[in-house]
């Protein structure tokens, strides 16, 4: 029986790099016969354009019935000021809540080839081998907000932070089994010298943790760290957090790896999964062609790991892609001279020949 894989491009270089990574699964669909079969559709401001809303049900629809979802990325500023609820943004938000998919998992794994691209010294980001667990349907993301109301004669606008026991017990205990495949290490990330939200957060993960007497439990405030990945990033196996503290700790341990276009996702909940960069549409490159496809590749070998429990065709991506990064070939995120300068299609190409 054959898997279909919705695609879901959106806007910016979404297009150029989810054809990429399509690109690639048909490659190894074929090689280890998968049967893929892809449909694509459309999300954020290309269909606000098109449909006058950025996440059209059928999209939704399609992605719930699908076997696996691929998101590309959406957002810019030709759609910087429409109503706030119809926001480019509102589609991957929507898909998140609309699939239930409360795990984002970030591994951020420092390739030995780009070790000297990082901005930090090479012995400090050598062996950096994290995964970020980040809350993804709950907290500040999805709280009560007003847009904007008078209060005491000023004008205000307040967004609300939340989270139940409920939500921050799944995400924990999705970060101890994660672990218990890893290092048996887990960091909870908060602000509970401050918000009510994390205090209840570190109540619970101590409750959870009492479960799995194996793994080493450590709590951290966020900006402590933020300053921890900076100065020993390799201290850390499993890092769990919440929705808004997830989003900037991961661009934050994106670069650890020399460029955010390096990092895959994946989304999980109770049925239907997403696979997506964690880089944004990037609109200065938009259209050049010279996007990094690599983060949406990797993430397409996510989706055969995590969705269709394809080990070998995943493990088959992920060499391909060092093996590209061997060869020399740098999207201009990582080049250096002495390296071969690929666009978009050459760095796809180069994939393509080492499956
Ligand atoms: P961004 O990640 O799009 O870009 C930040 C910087 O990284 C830019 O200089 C960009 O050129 C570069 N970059 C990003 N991906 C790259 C790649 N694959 N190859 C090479 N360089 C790459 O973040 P931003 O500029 O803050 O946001 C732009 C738009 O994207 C906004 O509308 C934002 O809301 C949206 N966004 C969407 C998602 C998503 O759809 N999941 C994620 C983040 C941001
Ligand atoms: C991400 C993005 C999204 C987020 C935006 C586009 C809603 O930054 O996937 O990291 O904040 O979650
Ligand atoms: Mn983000």
């Amino acid at each position: 029986m054959s898997k279909k894989i919705v695609v879901i491009p959106g806007d910016g270089i979404g297009q150029e790099i989810t054809d990429s990574a399509v690109a690639v699964l048909k490659k190894v669909s074929d090689k280890y016969n998968l049967n893929l079969e892809f449909e694509s559709h459309p999300a954020g401001g290309t269909a606000y354009d098109l449909c006058g809303t950025p996440l059209p049900q059928t999209t939704l629809e399609a992605a719930q019935n699908a076997d696996a979802v691929l998101f590309g990325a959406v957002g810019g500023p030709k759609w910087d000021n429409v109503e706030p609820t119809l926001r480019p943004e509102k589609a991957v938000l929507g898909l998140r809540k609309g699939l239930g998919l409360y795990a984002n998992l970030r591994p951020i794994k420092v390739a030995d080839a780009l070790v000297e691209y990082s901005p930090l010294k090479e012995e400090i980001v050598k062996g950096t081998d994290v995964l970020i667990v980040r809350e993804l349907i709950g907290g500040i993301y999805f709280g009560d907000k007003c847009e904007s109301e008078i209060y005491e004669g000023n004008e205000r606008a307040w967004d609300l932070e939340n989270y139940s026991v409920p939500e921050v017990n799944r995400i924990v205990e999705f970060a101890m089994q994660a672990s218990k495949k890893r290092k048996n290490k887990v960091t909870s990330v908060d602000k509970s010298n401050v918000l009510a939200t994390s205090r209840l957060w570190r109540r619970t993960t101590a409750k959870v943790a009492e479960k799995y007497p194996e793994i080493t439990l450590e709590n951290l405030y966020v900006d402590n760290c933020a300053m921890q990945l900076a100065i020993n990033p390799s201290q850390f196996d499993v890092i769990v957090t919440g929705n808004l503290f997830g989003d900037i700790l991961s661009d934050e341990a994106a670069v650890l790896s020399g460029s955010i276009g390096m990092l895959p996702s994946a989304s999980i909940g109770e049925s239907t999964s997403l696979y997506e960069p964690i880089h944004g549409s990037a609109p200065d490159i938009a259209g050049k062609g010279i996007a990094n496809p690599l983060a949406t590749i990797l993430s397409a070998a996510m989706l055969l790991r995590y969705s269709l429990d394809e080990q070998e065709a995943a493990t088959c991506i992920e060499q391909a892609v060092d093996k590209a990064l061997a060869q020399g070939y740098r999207t201009p995120d990582l080049y250096k001279e002495g390296f071969i300068k690929a666009d978009t299609k050459t760095m796809t190409e180069a994939v393509l020949n080492n499956i």
